[in-house]
């Protein structure tokens, strides 16, 4: 990963994964809060028509004056009016369904990949992380990110053909790199709903450090790229949150989900900073409760809605 030395402006991330409910807003949202505890100050922009990050946050864009639609569709948005302060060190620019309709209102604009670059260049200079949440699609909203981003990170699970997925999304962004941000940098793969003692997670995380390895010395965007650790394990806590409108570390600051998250941001801060011990607690194995055992959580009730879109492995080709 790319250090802070010498470097300007904010870090801003490109959370992406073509394939649909991987752990994208879960991590966006969770890692984020989580620099934000350890002083960063962080945006998140939830650049998805699901509004997932912003339900996540407990922002309701209806409430809010402009939402990240009028920032890409009206040149004339004052943006200051679509930032929502959630928390210390922590705001958001959150999204509504009406997002979905921007990708065609923006289908003939020339700058079309750039627009969200231009309209949010005066606000970045307040933050020191932006981190933006894409939708499970490769349209313009997700290359508008792929343009303003620094660097990427791409959350997966450790599934079967999960690596081909991988291998074809690091392939369009080396073309994205190419053609409109050449700096752009894959930077993180974050294993989410880890199950680490299963055979198979095994042998596609190691088939994953090999395929990184192999990149090493070849010029494409990904060569300094590294599994962020730890794998975040799967645990229920951090499927019910989002229904509550909170972080993991409103909701529930001492689950093993809490603690990944937390150890996750510490593992960032340290290779953004090789120098300065990172600022985040150390990771504090609490006793499990009666509702997670010590490794991991049982499998989830699949009765319970958030439970079934947990442990579902669907494709999402568009979200709109
Ligand atoms: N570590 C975890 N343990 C248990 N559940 C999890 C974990 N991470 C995510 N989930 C749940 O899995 C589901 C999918 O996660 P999430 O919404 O973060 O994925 P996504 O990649 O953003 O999805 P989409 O592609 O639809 O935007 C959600 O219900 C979320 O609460
Ligand atoms: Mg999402």
């Amino acid at each position: 990963m790319v250090s802070d030395a010498g470097r300007r402006g904010p870090r801003i991330i490109a959370v992406i994964n073509q394939k649909g409910g991987v752990g994208k807003t879960t991590s966006a949202v969770n890692l984020g809060a989580a620099l934000s505890e350890a002083g960063q100050r962080v945006l998140m922009i939830d650049l998805d028509p699901q509004a997932h990050m912003s339900l996540h946050l407990g922002v309701d864009a209806a409430n809010v004056e402009q939402s990240v639609y009028d920032i890409l569709v009206d040149e004339n948005c004052l943006v200051n009016d679509a930032v929502v302060r959630v928390d210390d060190n922590l705001d958001a620019i959150p999204a509504e369904t009406d997002l979905a309709a921007a990708e065609s209102e923006l289908a003939s604009t020339a700058d079309r990949n750039s627009i969200l670059r231009t309209r949010l260049a005066d606000l970045l200079s307040r933050y020191d992380v932006v981190l933006i949440d894409c939708p499970p699609s490769l349209g313009l909203l997700t290359l508008n990110a792929l343009t303003m981003a620094t660097e990427v990170f791409v959350p997966m699970q450790a599934h079967f053909l999960a690596l081909q997925g991988v291998g074809k999304l690091l392939e369009t962004i080396g073309m994205v790199c190419g053609s409109v941000n050449p700096e752009l940098q894959v930077t993180g793969i974050i294993l989410c709903m880890h199950e680490r003692q299963t055979m198979l997670a095994k042998e596609v995380v190691s088939d994953l450090e090999s395929f990184i390895e192999s990149s090493r010395d070849q010029d494409v965007p990904w060569r300094s790229c590294r599994v962020l650790q730890p794998p975040i394990r799967r645990n229920i806590k951090l499927a019910e949150a989002p229904s509550f409108g909170q972080t993991i570390f409103q909701y529930e600051p001492t689950c093993h989900g809490a603690n990944d998250y937390r150890a996750l941001a510490s593992d960032v801060l340290a290779a953004w900073n090789p120098e300065i011990t990172a600022e985040v607690d150390c990771i504090v194995e609490t006793p499990p409760t009666t509702s997670e055992t010590v490794n991991d959580d049982p499998p989830l009730d699949v009765n319970n809605d958030h439970a079934k879109v947990a442990g579902s492995d669907r494709d999402h080709v568009e979200s709109s």
